[in-house]
């Protein structure tokens, strides 16, 4: 949720750490700070707001160390101030830390520290960590990493944390337990961060932190040791996979409407090499060796948070079509938490763009427990979700730094398509829609580049419909998930309230809502056009303004509504891909009017590190 970094090597700490922020915004962005050591001394500012508030806060010609910590923060204890914004440090400013996660049983640490005369100064659970390892520190008399590895086999709850501290000033130490965090190894320099965006341009060298691990890190090297065990580890160097520019604007305002651009290509990433067009089969080397497994499931289910949620819908309908086994689809946050059924004849899918989301780990671990093979839809390329799971697939989305998610949606359901296109190909079941599918799914790069440029049409449209108060969309089959995916993109990043409907259950409630000030989205598609026309005429005879997005344009369509962009028509399985786009580029269009801050929405962040 909050974004960490750390530095340690020859340059000035400051410039490294900023720039790492800026990079890690997208995480969380109610305030920033950041700490340098200098002459073993610990230097702090901080700020409510974002990076830019914290840099002109700064006074000029400070921060010279080469030794630093940073945060941007997503706040879970404490309102967005001042006073709760890191790094935090000990009433005596000798240790200052940063963190990332939910230190949740920080109040009978605070009353422990109290009753110890030790009263901390904000409302974080984070101070009262660092308060914490102070007291060890004073009471023990040990080395800083040992104190500081006491202190968390004390806590319960999700860190990633960096810290320093003046007794020890040319160290620091970083540890990971239900957070995020990574090491970059560069030449007599070292980062830590929650991921690789701010280390890219400094090393492709990276470290994955995994669960309770800490890593001492000194100008002479580091060594990564396991909290509990107090034991070494080895650890692998794996290199970063994507380039700078991935993660740079491009000249686009906004990386949202870079990401919407860019979805003919990261489409196409995500099929390239997955499919043999002469044989007409496909392949996907991830779960190659667990296939035998998969097609035994006795039951699939796929979970997931948001937009990945929404992907998993219509996985879920593409699963069941082609190889009629039943698939369920489970919000990761209660299916952790209610007894389900899962065993060893359960396939369970998690789905995340960014492979962090707790619940989604949280909910992959719990089936692993219960005996399910577990298969990971990721785009992060080693994300925690993708070194829990047993197998998987990278979606090949590339960075997706919009807080808004675009590009990872349709990537997603490609994904799904190609699941079940190996599968049912396995089975040796409904070849002729395996071949349909194949041939469309070749197609699809083009047929997006078709819907993007035709953009524009969307845009009159957000200027109709951008000061309203609420809006419906509703979509029948597959195209459902799709309103719910559009309602999500539009309720995010306008904050415009917004629901998305299966069109048929209108009449179940909802159409109580219709008037003319209610703009409502059909998405119309030739399967079951009889019945979204009768929807359309239901809503027209409330007054309700209608926009249709659609695989066809008629005089019929064209009499209910002024506002009507046309998709080109696909295989059912794939027509999300297309009818997706233009519900993004109204969100986006409406937003951008409505001078939304379109790519750090308020109160949101891209990965959902905390429960
Ligand atoms: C979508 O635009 C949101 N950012 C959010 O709903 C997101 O989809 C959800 O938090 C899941 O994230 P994940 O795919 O990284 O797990």
């Amino acid at each position: 949720m909050c974004g960490i970094v750390g530095y340690l090597g020859n340059r000035k700490a400051k410039d490294v750490l900023i720039s790492g922020l800026k990079r890690l915004e997208y995480r969380g962005y109610d305030s920033a700070g950041i700490a340098t050591m200098e002459s073993a001394k610990l230097m702090i500012s901080k700020t409510s707001g974002k990076v830019e508030d914290l840099i002109s806060s700064i006074p000029a010609d400070s921060h010279n160390g080469n030794i630093g910590i940073g945060h941007t923060r997503w706040a879970t204890h404490g309102r967005p101030n001042d006073n709760n914004a890191h790094p935090h440090s000990d009433n005596a400013k000798k240790f200052s830390i940063v963190h990332n996660g939910i230190i949740e049983n920080y109040n009978s640490l605070k009353i422990f520290l109290k009753s110890k005369g030790i009263v901390c100064k904000s409302d974080t659970d984070t101070e009262v960590l660092v308060q914490f390892i102070s007291y060890i520190y004073s009471e023990k008399k040990l080395s800083f990493t040992e104190t500081v590895r006491l202190a968390l086999k004390e806590v319960v709850g999700a860190y990633g944390i960096v810290i320093m501290c003046d007794y020890e000033p040319d160290v620091i130490i970083a540890a990971r337990f239900g957070s995020p965090l990574l090491l970059g190894i560069g030449d007599d320099e070292f980062f830590v961060a929650s991921d690789s965006s701010p280390i890219i341009e400094y090393t492709r060298n990276i470290i994955f932190l995994d669960e309770g691990e800490l890593a001492v890190i000194k100008p002479t090297g580091y060594e990564v040791r396991d909290i509990n065990e107090n034991i070494l580890v080895s650890k692998e160097i794996e290199k970063i996979k994507y380039d700078l520019e991935e993660i740079e604007k491009g000249g686009y305002d906004h990386f949202m409407i870079k990401e919407i651009n860019e979805q003919a290509h990261t489409v196409a990433e995500s099929i390239r090499g997955r499919i043999d067009l002469e044989e007409m089969k496909v392949m996907l080397g991830g779960i190659y060796d667990w296939l035998p497994q998969i097609l035994d499931a006795k039951h699939i289910t796929i979970t997931a948070c948001g937009t990945s949620w929404h992907s998993s819908l219509i996985g879920s309908y593409i699963l069941e079509e082609l190889l009629k086994v039943p698939v369920k689809v489970e919000y990761a946050s209660e299916f952790r938490y209610r007894e389900t059924f899962v065993n060893n004849d359960s396939v369970v899918i998690g789905v995340s763009q960014s492979g962090e989301t707790a619940d989604t780990l949280a909910a992959i671990r719990k089936a692993k427990d219960q005996g399910a093979l577990t298969l990971g839809i990721v785009n992060v390329v080693g994300s925690s979700i993708a070194r829990e799971t047993n197998c998987g697939v990278y979606i090949h989305a590339g960075p997706e730094i919009g807080v808004a998610s675009t590009k990872a949606f349709t990537a997603q359901v490609v994904i799904f398509n190609l699941i079940g296109l190996l599968l049912a190909q396995r089975k040796g079941v409904n070849a002729n829609i395996c071949q349909d599918l194949i041939n469309d799914l070749d197609k699809m790069p083009n047929l997006i580049q078709e819907v993007i440029d035709s953009g524009h049409n969307v845009l009159s449209i957000a200027k109709h419909f951008n000061n309203v108060d609420n809006f419906l969309y509703l979509g029948r089959g597959y195209q459902f998930p799709v309103a719910l995916e559009g309602a999500l993109k539009l309720k995010e990043i306008s904050y415009i309230h917004a629901e998305g409907y299966p069109a048929a259950e209108m009449k179940h409630g909802p159409i109580a809502l219709i008037d003319e000030e209610m703009p409502v989205v059909f998405l119309v598609t030739e399967k079951g056009y009889d019945k979204v026309l009768s929807n359309i005429e239901e809503v027209c005879a409330r007054g309700g303004q209608i926009i249709i997005i659609s695989t066809m344009i008629n005089d019929e369509l064209k009499s209910y509504s002024d506002h009507i962009i046309q998709v080109p028509k696909v295989h059912h399985c794939l027509q999300a891909l297309l009818t997706t786009i233009p519900l993004q580029l109204l969100a986006y269009h409406i937003a951008v009017i409505k001078g939304c801050d379109v790519d750090m929405p308020r109160n949101l962040a891209k990965s959902v590190t905390v429960e």
